[in-house]
């Protein structure tokens, strides 16, 4: 990576803003149908650009909302289009690099009826939508193609929680596959448009541990888990197969077009979370979320456990890519233990750069309150709290930290010069 300031930024994503009335999500939750403008920010993306500058960021991780710019199957809405560019205007305006997610959960209804990634036809559907938009974003060296593939992966495939709310292993496989061929499709294309371009996915990656430390059936979950959810996506880029392994079940190779599609890495990171065998439950497995290191949980019960981002990171570094944290936040109504959060975070991060990791960005999720998927809107994640009543956004303390931060160590996370 030619640039080595670090990135200081926020992220967010387009449907959490804005919503979108032609998304598979707009009619999944019932929470949106009282909401369906989340926090508005369609409307009022020129005043929340603002606060970027207020904040002091140099960065700011946005995604485009596909089903806003296809909203039918072929029709393409230049002024969503426009939208969308005006974003990136601003940021080039201000001097604040713009990181651009090109899929953040979300899809046009129609795909997802007619399609979803489980189908081949996905594969053509996505790259078509991708060749519509990223020439237009030529500019835009930063990019993540997919926000959390195995998110989506796990809720929309097997528990089936997200659109489209299939539950079958297999065709969980498939979907994963052809998510990732069209990956490697759109890193071609940013490329093409772009040489210097720096992309990546968001990938994100957990602490795991036994819920018994002692119990060796609760440790062989709890391994074969970090196999499979934090480690098997970074060995398929090194590799090009992606290797599914259980314990006691013949190991699933898939050969994928992906070895070396990574320019940098995004991890996103939240929480630490214990596992353990339970044969009652789906594949035997069960998760919660335990206080055990004295840092409490966060409003959506996640542990607070900030030394577990070293050890995603030591991983990840195995790529051999600069690695950007594309997400890592806290819901909370205190602003003091938002402030404390991110205090924790950053610190970790720094001793991990003091130890020759190559990280170059940190970008806190998220720049405001929003949409959080099945959560709702009580989730508060924002250094701007937003009154979902009134559409008015007010500065937490934890928005004034994490300027401090930024002015006051700016550079001092920089690779070269952690002396
Ligand atoms: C991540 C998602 C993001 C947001 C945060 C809290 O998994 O990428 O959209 O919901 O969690």
């Amino acid at each position: 990576m030619k640039n080595k300031k670090f990135l200081w930024g926020v992220a967010t994503s387009a449907f959490q803003l804005e919503g979108s009335p032609a998304a598979d999500w707009a009619t999944w939750d019932r929470a949106l149908k009282n909401r369906p403008e989340a926090a508005d920010h369609y409307r009022l993306y020129r005043e929340d650009l603002l606060l970027l500058k207020k904040l002091g960021v140099n960065a700011y991780r946005f995604s485009i909302e596909w089903s806003r710019i296809e909203p039918e199957e072929g029709r393409w809405d230049e002024a969503a289009v426009g939208h969308y560019r005006q974003i990136a205007d601003t940021l080039a305006a201000s001097g604040i690099e713009p990181m651009l997610t090109i899929h953040h959960f979300t899809h046009p209804a129609w795909f997802t009826k007619k399609y979803a990634w489980h189908t081949e036809e996905s594969i053509s559907r996505f790259l078509s939508f991708a060749r519509k938009i990223i020439p237009r974003f030529k500019d835009v060296r930063y990019w993540v193609t997919f926000n959390e593939p195995y998110v989506l992966l796990l809720g929309g495939y097997i528990e089936g929680c997200m659109p489209p709310g299939v539950k079958d292993v297999r065709l969980a496989a498939r979907a994963l596959e052809n998510i990732l061929i069209c990956h490697a499709g759109a890193y071609d294309l940013i490329h093409e448009n772009n040489p210097s371009a720096m992309v990546s996915v968001a990938h994100n990656m957990a602490a795991v541990a036994p819920w018994r430390a002692w119990n060796p059936a609760d440790r062989l979950v709890a391994r074969a888990a970090t196999r499979f959810y934090n480690h098997s996506l970074i060995d398929a880029f090194m590799s090009g197969v992606l290797v599914v392994r259980f314990p006691f079940k013949r190991a699933v190779e898939i050969p994928l077009p992906i070895k070396g599609k990574l320019d940098f890495f995004g991890v996103n990171y939240y929480t630490r979370v214990h596992m353990r065998c339970n044969p009652f439950k789906k594949m035997g497995v069960e998760l919660r979320h335990r206080d055990i290191g004295g840092k409490g949980l966060t409003d959506m019960g996640w542990e607070i456990h900030p030394e577990g981002i070293r050890k995603v990171l030591s991983y990840a570094s195995k790529l051999k890519v600069p690695i950007i944290i594309t997400e890592n936040g806290m819901a909370t109504h205190d602003d003091r233990r938002k402030s404390e959060f991110l205090k924790l975070h950053i610190d970790e991060l720094r001793r991990c750069i003091a130890d020759g990791m190559d990280i170059r960005g940190y970008f806190y999720w998220s720049l405001m309150d929003n949409y959080e998927w099945a959560h709702g809107f009580d989730s508060r994640f924002g250094l701007y709290r937003v009154d979902f009543n009134t559409f008015k956004r007010m500065p937490t303390m934890a928005a004034e930290f994490y300027s401090n931060v930024i002015r006051s160590c700016g550079t001092s996370l920089r690779q070269g010069e952690r002396n």
